[in-house]
């Protein structure tokens, strides 16, 4: 890759047993899809990647985010993935055409829920959390123009969320003070349904709902995209491993991985130990 952000350096195929799925986000936030891959897949090999050092890639331009996700799923393919799953929105409505283009393999991205929110909201006005630049794409406007006629959707930005679950403070007051901001549409504008659309507020489910109201309906993709993967797999022919052994690997750019591994591990309640990835930065902008 030559471009103003960082190249890292693959350590070369992963010894497998079975057919790797590469997962990557920006950080901890798709280790929410992560989880929900595992329980429906528990015999193939994962690796996820998170790229915590150009985190939040929500306040990226689309020429860096797609840079970004080039050479990171390079890494993943890189190690043997077979399959890659864009565990970020923002990085699929930037960048999965030119993934797709490149490899000639299954992958799947997540997009905001805006179909299953325009078919669920009975007050036909929905709120739609994610990132600046998730927001702004042509791919938020197109899912709009194809499935949401009839329903007013609230378009939310969430500026300085991402950073705060990174940083592991779900249960902090600042949190809960920007979120009761974002959500306030959704009580104010009548809005009976609200969609995730950022892999990282899959962690704040409860306190949305709380903040929201109970009989809100909230739009979380990691089930879905699980299913989806699976159906993929399954058609293309890329079975589980047999030999039963299996193991999950992590890998992050961050320049501390301790500490993002603290992080991963109180909010899947397990132990990850992320291996952090020489990763060259072209300069000091990153
Ligand atoms: N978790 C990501 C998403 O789903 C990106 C967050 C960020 O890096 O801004 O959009």
């Amino acid at each position: 890759m030559n471009n103003a952000l960082g190249e890292i350096r693959a350590p070369g195929p992963l010894v497998n047993s079975g057919n790797l799925i590469g997962i990557f986000d920006s950080g901890v936030g798709g280790l929410a899809i992560f989880r929900a891959i595992r329980e429906v897949l528990p015999h193939h090999e994962l690796a996820y990647f998170a790229d915590s050092k150009y985190c939040p890639y929500g306040n990226r331009s689309s020429a860096e985010i797609v840079a970004r996700a080039m050479e990171v799923s390079g890494f993943l393919v890189g190690l043997g993935a077979q399959a890659l799953v864009v565990a970020c929105n923002t990085a699929t409505v930037h960048a999965v055409a030119a993934l797709r283009e490149r490899y000639g393999m299954p992958i799947i991205g997540i997009e905001p829920g805006i179909k299953p929110a325009a078919a669920i909201s009975g007050s036909r006005r929905v709120v739609v959390l994610a990132t600046p630049r998730t927001l702004e794409s042509s791919s938020v406007s197109q899912l709009r123009d194809l499935h949401g006629s009839g329903t007013d959707f609230i378009l939310q930005p969430c500026p300085g969320l991402v950073e705060l679950i990174e940083a592991g403070q779900i249960e902090e007051p600042a949190t809960m003070d920007l979120l009761r901001r974002f959500v306030r549409p959704v009580i104010e504008g009548d809005a009976d349904a609200v969609v995730l659309g950022c892999t990282h507020f899959i962690y704040l489910e409860d306190k949305i709902r709380m903040l929201a109201g109970r009989d809100i309906s909230i739009i979380e993709p990691s089930r879905a995209v699980a299913a989806q993967l699976a159906r993929r797999l399954a058609s293309a022919g890329l079975g589980a491993s047999t030999n039963g052994l299996i193991e999950d690997r992590f890998f992050t750019s961050a320049s501390n991985p301790v500490l993002i591994s603290a992080v991963a591990s109180r909010l899947l309640c397990r132990d990850i130990q992320m291996l952090g990835v020489d990763d060259q930065a072209q300069n000091t902008a990153a």
